[in-house]
């Protein structure tokens, strides 16, 4: 049987979910300028007509549009209904796989998103959800968004060196954790993937194996999905030369929830906004701090002593640790509502702890 598109959903296929992003992109003039371009262009159908005759024989394929957008105007009612339709997918018998095609510029949002609501899930299944997305527009000379596509349908489809279920990222030949991705270079060809612990596609690395093994046997129970008008406010605020506590106490009137403090270096910042944090927990306003490095971890009590109300980061970037302090904020608020004294500390503890692929 040669790969088939748009069987009826009653049949065994793999679901390939359309986001848009530069994979679906168009340019105006491909040959001259291929970075003069417009993202989310093209259907994700239309992606997948272009590569139908390279699909492994025997893969069904049924695409969704569940948005054509450029992810830099990812919002997060938008995550709220990928994250329904994956869990919806999950649980469907016919599903064996999801690819989900994905803006690069906010990937690494949605990578740590679905992994904290869906990763659990998609592991006791053995389902592998895998995202994808693209340097160059659909219509460059060398686009690499259909040899991202196909290497993402082959990694949701078969039985890979007993690769298990959960939320996967596959860019340039290269596989990760979807919570690992993240895009570290403006334009390079690797740049989604040159900063995440990586694997081949071809070729699994049994180091990387085990660290997702480690990472998946303390990833213990999935978050809720916030409802797509009760994602807690949360902003990233940086630390840098010149800081001013007006930074903080700008939020203090807001209905701000959270703040994610880019600090420098391990995680420190600026002594000009100590009483304004200060001001800002008593305000019940959660703080998390991480480095605005770009990598390496923030460590509890590190480069000293934690304000209190204020937790570390752990290896998540400000991104990521943004989207982790929304969920936690929200479960918090789900447990109340069904008597359960968990705080938000409690549930990003969880995720802060997860260790770091090497
Ligand atoms: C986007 O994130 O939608 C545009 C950039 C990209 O996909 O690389």
């Amino acid at each position: 049987m040669s790969s088939q598109l748009n069987i009826p959903e009653t049949t065994p296929h793999i679901l390939v979910l359309g986001m848009g992003g530069t994979i679906a992109g168009l340019a105006a003039s491909p040959a001259d300028n291929p970075m003069q371009y417009e993202a989310g262009q093209v259907e994700v159908a239309s992606l997948l007509t272009h590569i139908q005759s390279a699909v492994p024989n025997g893969i069904a394929l049924v695409s969704k549009q569940v948005a054509n957008i450029n992810s830099r105007n990812l919002t997060e009612p938008l995550m709220t209904t990928l994250g329904e339709t994956v869990r919806q997918a999950l649980d469907n018998t016919m599903v064996k796989g999801i690819v989900v095609t994905h803006g690069t510029d906010t990937i690494e949002e949605t990578g740590v998103f679905l992994q904290l609501t869906c990763g659990k899930h998609a592991q006791n299944l053995g389902k592998r959800v895998v995202m994808t997305g693209a340097m160059l527009p659909a219509n460059a000379p060398k686009a690499d968004g259909p040899s991202n596509l196909l290497d993402a349908i082959r990694w949701a489809s078969t039985s890979i060196d007993n690769c298990p279920g959960g939320i996967y990222a596959v860019m340039d030949g290269r596989a990760c954790l979807a919570m690992d991705l993240a895009k570290r270079h403006g334009s390079a060809l690797n740049a989604p993937i040159q900063a995440s612990p990586s694997s081949s596609v071809g070729l699994i690395n049994p180091s990387w194996l085990s660290g997702v093994k480690a990472v998946q046997a303390l990833w213990v129970e999935d978050l809720p999905i916030p409802r797509e008008n009760e994602w807690p406010w949360v902003e990233i605020l940086t630390s840098h030369a010149g800081a001013r506590p007006e930074t903080i106490t700008h939020w203090l009137s807001a209905k701000v929830k959270g703040l994610v403090l880019a600090g420098s270096g391990m995680g420190g910042f600026h002594d000009a906004w100590k009483e304004s944090l200060v001001a800002a927990v008593k305000h019940g306003i959660a703080l998390v701090r991480t480095t605005r490095t770009g990598a390496g971890e923030t460590l509890p009590n590190l480069p000293e002593k934690e304000l209190s109300g204020c937790l570390a980061s752990g290896s998540l970037s400000a991104p990521r640790a943004r989207i982790a302090l929304q969920l936690s904020l929200n479960a918090e608020k789900q447990a109340l509502a069904v008597g359960k004294s968990l705080t938000w500390q409690d549930f990003f503890a969880r995720i802060a702890v997860l260790p770091v692929i090497r």
